[in-house]
């Protein structure tokens, strides 16, 4: 019943293609004690390996025979890992802790290095940001190579890292040629994981019969996705509200967009449909607002399966209904990992997040 409202269009059109490279630094300073830190490589989502000041971590088999085949990728990583990037992160917060004049004690300093390739027009685009103490601190001005201050604290800092030149050069050759080119090397050895496309499962889901309907779709990848209500084919924004794509535990995504039906007749309900669609591709998932396939868990034994209880009953077999009951439960449970949170509470599920 679900699969024939679900219209499935595999049609293997790719259209503009970007991938993301992004290098995520994280150190903290501990009272009388050398600075912790950690660097973490990801791309589209996909946490290719990390390291710290003694180990080198790969998430991929292929990310190992990567680094195997590139030495001076694997030097450039266990070289900044474990002797330059601790001293650097050490020097960087006792000198911003000067610079803003603050106490000894626990600080926390991040770093984001970011490049975007457009694989259609081959075109890269890098950002360099700091943050400190979990607040935006500077971002690196590429063309102008000198650094932009994000909070009022951070501008004698700002003023003291644009004497430091050769280090600007050093940021620029990271950004602008390093980083696009170990994306490019990534996504041919990583194609497999990198490349792939995985349609997610689209649900309709509804807490109580007052709710808004929410357009569930999760386990897809890449993460750039559209998921949108249609009325009579075409996209509305009417009563939608769309949420953001968060991304799942196994490394897929999913996101959901709520259409509040208060005030749409019932008899209307056939004109909408809920489209999922992947932008890398014209791959799509349509599924139909139609009472029989929301899922909830208000009042569920006679909202499912109503039709099947009011048969049942004729027939006087209350022991049937028990047993369709627990079919119910059972195809439910299947999805209920994914949907639990949602069903029951969405802050809940905001929060394992
Ligand atoms: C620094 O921390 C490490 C463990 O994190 C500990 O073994 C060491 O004793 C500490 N050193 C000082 C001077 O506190
Ligand atoms: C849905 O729309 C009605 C009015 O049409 C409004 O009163 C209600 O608050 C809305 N519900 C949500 C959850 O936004």
């Amino acid at each position: 019943m679900i699969r024939l409202l679900c219209l499935l269009l595999l049609c293997n059109i790719f259209l503009a293609e970007i991938h993301v490279l992004n290098i995520y630094y994280t150190a903290s300073s501990k009272a009388k004690n050398n600075t912790e830190f950690e660097l973490v490589l990801d791309i589209d989502g996909n946490v290719l390996g990390s390291c710290d000041h003694e180990i080198l971590k790969t998430n991929y088999d292929w990310g190992k025979k990567m680094l195997n085949d590139y030495r001076e990728v694997h030097e450039f990583y266990t070289v900044q890992c474990f002797q330059i990037l601790p001293r650097f992160f050490d020097y960087k917060i006792s000198s911003v802790r000067k610079d803003t004049s603050q106490p000894e004690g626990v600080h926390i300093f991040q770093r984001i290095d970011r490049c975007n390739f457009d694989e259609d027009t081959g075109e890269v685009d890098s950002s360099m940001r700091f943050g400190y103490d979990g607040e935006d601190f500077l971002e690196l001005d590429l063309d102008k190579l000198s650094w932009v201050a994000l909070s009022p604290q951070a501008a004698q800092t700002k003023r003291t890292w644009e004497t430091e030149i050769v280090e600007l050069h050093f940021y620029k050759e990271l950004l602008t040629y390093k980083c696009p080119l170990w994306l490019k090397i990534s996504l041919d050895y990583g194609k497999s994981v990198l490349r792939r496309t995985d349609l997610p499962s689209v649900s309709l889901l509804q807490k109580t019969p007052s709710s808004p309907i929410r357009c569930h779709a999760t386990g897809f990848y890449p993460y750039r996705a559209h998921l949108f209500w249609r009325k009579d084919g075409q996209e509305t924004h009417e009563d939608v509200e769309h949420g953001d794509i968060l991304p799942n535990d196994d490394g897929s995504f999913q996101m959901m967009t709520d259409l509040n039906v208060s005030s749409i007749n019932i008899e209307d309900w056939r004109r909408f449909d809920c489209v999922f669609h992947l932008s890398s591709a014209a791959d799509k998932v349509i599924i139909k607002l139609d009472k029989s396939v929301i899922k909830t868990n208000y009042g569920r034994a006679h909202q499912k399966t109503a039709p099947i209880v009011a048969t049942v009953l004729v027939f006087g077999a209350v022991a049937i209904a028990v047993g369709i009951f627990a079919v119910c439960k059972i195809k439910k449970k299947r999805t209920d990992h994914r949907t639990f949170g949602i069903l029951t509470n969405s802050s809940s599920q905001e929060a394992s997040f």
